[in-house]
Formats: C-alpha cells, sequence, structure tokens
C-alpha cells in the first residue's frame, strides 16, 4: 500500500510536469484527486489494514494529499496569473480614482478671454517667441537707442535674435500678412531677463490685442476693454486709467484693476499699493500701421496687452507668480 502510494504520487507528477493548458490539469486533477479518483480508491482501502499499520500509513497517505493539492494549486496559478485564490472581490469598496491632467490656471483664463473676443468677432493668432529685433522693437517705433528698450529686459540671442519680450511682436507681422480691417487676440509666452520674486517671473504670459479698421477711437477700445473684464470676473471690477508710455501706441494708457487679492488693502501682489497694473494699451502709433504697410490718414486702431499671468493670479488670487510654472501638482491640482 506505501509503495501504491508513492507510484500514485510519481505518476501524477509526471503526467502533471506534461500538462500545457487549465482544462487537461483540470481533467488530471480530476482523474487522481476528485471524489472518484485513484487517491481515494486507496484509502478507502485503509480501512481494510491492521491497526498497527492503519496510523502511519493512513499519516503517508494524507501527507501525499495534501502536498498534491498543493501542487495542483500552484500549477493552477500558473495557467491563470490573475486568479489570486485567497482573493474575496468586494463590489462595495470604492474603486481607485483616475488621475486626470490639469489646466494651468493662466491657461484657464487664456481659454475664458478667447471665448469673450471670439463673441466680440476677434480670431485668436499664434507667432514666434523667438524673434527679431525688427518685430520685437524697430517695426514697433523703438529703433536701436531708444531708453525704452530698458524697460524690457531682454534675453539676446545670436545674431539681431531675442526671446520675445512681449506679445506686441505680432502687431506688425500681423498687419503684413492679413491688411485691414483686422481684428485679432495673441495669448502666448514671453521673457524677460530679471530676477524673480513673489510677482515678477522670466518668463509669462500675455495676451495681445489689435483692431485696426476705419474710424476706430478710444470709445472702441474702453467698451472692449469692459466686456472683456466683466466676462472674465464675472462682475464689475474697479478699474482706473492712467495716461502712460509705450512707443508704439499714441495716446497710451495704463488699465489698473483693484487688486483683487486684498481687496484694496495693499499685499505683496499689488505692492502694497492696493492696485495692480493690468493692461497697458491705447491707440497705434501711425509709424506702426505704416510698418505694417498700411496708411494711418485711412486706418486707425487700438491695441492692449494684457498681463494673462497677472491675470489668472487676480482671478485666483494666487500670491506668488513663481507657482504659476512650479510644476507643483499639489499647487496645480486646486484649479
Ligand atoms: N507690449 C507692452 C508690454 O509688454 C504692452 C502693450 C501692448 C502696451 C499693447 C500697449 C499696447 O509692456
Amino acid at each position: 500500500m506505501e509503495v501504491k502510494l508513492q507510484n500514485l504520487k510519481n505518476t501524477i507528477l509526471k503526467e502533471l510536469a506534461e500538462i500545457k493548458d487549465s482544462q487537461l490539469l483540470a481533467d488530471l486533477k480530476n482523474k487522481y484527486l476528485g471524489r472518484k479518483g485513484e487517491l481515494n480508491e486507496i484509502l478507502k482501502a485503509l480501512k481494510d489494514l491492521s491497526d498497527l499499520e492503519k496510523p502511519r500509513i493512513g499519516k503517508l497517505a494524507n501527507e501525499i494529499k495534501q502536498e498534491l493539492a498543493e501542487v495542483f494549486a500552484q500549477a493552477e496559478s500558473a495557467f491563470n496569473p490573475n486568479k489570486q485564490t485567497n482573493f474575496n472581490f468586494d463590489a462595495s469598496l470604492p474603486g481607485t480614482k483616475k488621475e486626470i491632467g490639469h489646466l494651468n490656471p493662466s491657461t484657464i483664463v487664456q481659454y475664458e478671454i478667447e471665448e469673450a473676443f471670439l463673441a466680440m468677432g476677434f480670431a485668436v493668432y499664434d507667432g514666434p517667441q523667438l524673434e527679431s529685433d525688427y518685430y520685437n522693437f524697430t517695426a514697433l517705433n523703438i529703433p536701436a537707442d531708444h531708453p525704452a528698450r530698458d524697460t524690457q529686459d531682454t534675453f539676446w540671442l545670436e545674431g539681431d535674435n531675442l526671446l520675445r519680450t512681449h506679445t506686441s511682436n505680432l502687431q506688425v507681422r500681423m498687419l503684413e500678412k492679413y491688411g485691414a480691417p483686422f481684428r485679432g487676440i495673441f495669448p502666448g509666452r514671453v521673457f524677460r531677463y530679471e530676477s524673480t520674486d513673489a510677482s515678477h517671473d522670466h518668463t509669462f504670459y500675455q495676451l495681445e490685442g489689435l483692431m485696426v479698421d476705419k474710424n476706430i477711437n478710444i470709445g472702441n477700445l474702453i467698451a472692449t476693454m469692459r466686456t472683456l473684464l466683466s466676462s472674465v470676473f464675472k462682475r464689475e471690477v474697479d478699474v482706473r486709467l492712467r495716461p502712460g508710455f509705450f512707443p508704439f501706441v499714441e495716446p497710451a494708457f495704463e488699465m489698473d484693476i483693484k487688486c483683487l487679492v486684498c481687496g484694496g488693502q495693499g499685499c505683496s501682489v499689488c505692492k502694497q499699493s492696493g492696485w495692480v497694473e493690468l493692461m497697458p494699451c491705447g491707440m497705434v502709433h501711425p509709424k506702426v500701421l505704416e510698418a505694417g504697410g498700411l496708411d494711418p490718414k485711412v486706418y486707425s486702431g487700438f491695441a492692449f496687452g494684457l498681463g494673462l499671468t497677472r491675470m489668472a493670479m487676480m482671478k485666483y488670487r494666487i500670491d506668488d507668480i513663481r507657482l504659476l510654472q512650479s510644476g507643483d501638482l499639489r499647487f496645480l491640482k486646486q484649479f
């Protein structure tokens, strides 16, 4: 009987080693370990053994049975790697949350502003960030030795090239390409060679607007700005206009909004003044129209340069500009 058991075990192990799929495995298990299987047949004969042999053989038989059960379980999970044998599926457990991407706050604001301008008949344009001195400065009535160049610290590249310091680089490019009448906005990344603090970064986003046609005046400019601000902030925002200076607009204005981070009390974003410089703007300078191939006696227009990054900071009350480009997910996930 002992020999029979050992032989059976060896036969099973040998056959098991040759099994190629889970169906054959199930058949084999049934044949030997099933209720009417060979092992049970042998075990039935235990009762006929003498009292002396019964405990010893019985123990051996159980050990073999257990060992074979384990070998079969292992073989089964090898065929079905996904099937965990001790796994209880609980359908009421909450699932794992899928990670989804997030838009940067300045992108959210950019899309909102685009919507507002599209509704006013403007189109959205893109253009080069690596720019020539001509389009970034000279064509905008800022010749080589003009002091206005010093107000926009520039990353100079080889030749007369640079990283654009503002989205105004597209004004003359667009007029050359599309002529008048023109209505467009150009959102995009700009660069300044300056040290960073809570309200300055070397890389940030602007959104330029340009409208040129016959009989465009300051009233058109102000109405457009008002529509824009109320659609972004979804409420009336306190604004003030100051005279400004930019060589490519005349007259030039600075449009400020009351700081939404501190409500006008003074904080690091508004440099304790309660107001944030949001949008320089003005009427397109005749020299710029000329550079774009238009006759300033026939056409006029307005332009504005909105600080997209700053707008996002106002809208979401972000008190440090450096967070926006930090790539820190703990920050980005809040929007
Ligand atoms: N390009 C200017 C700047 O970056 C802003 C501006 C745009 C001013 C359009 C007037 C008109 O500072």
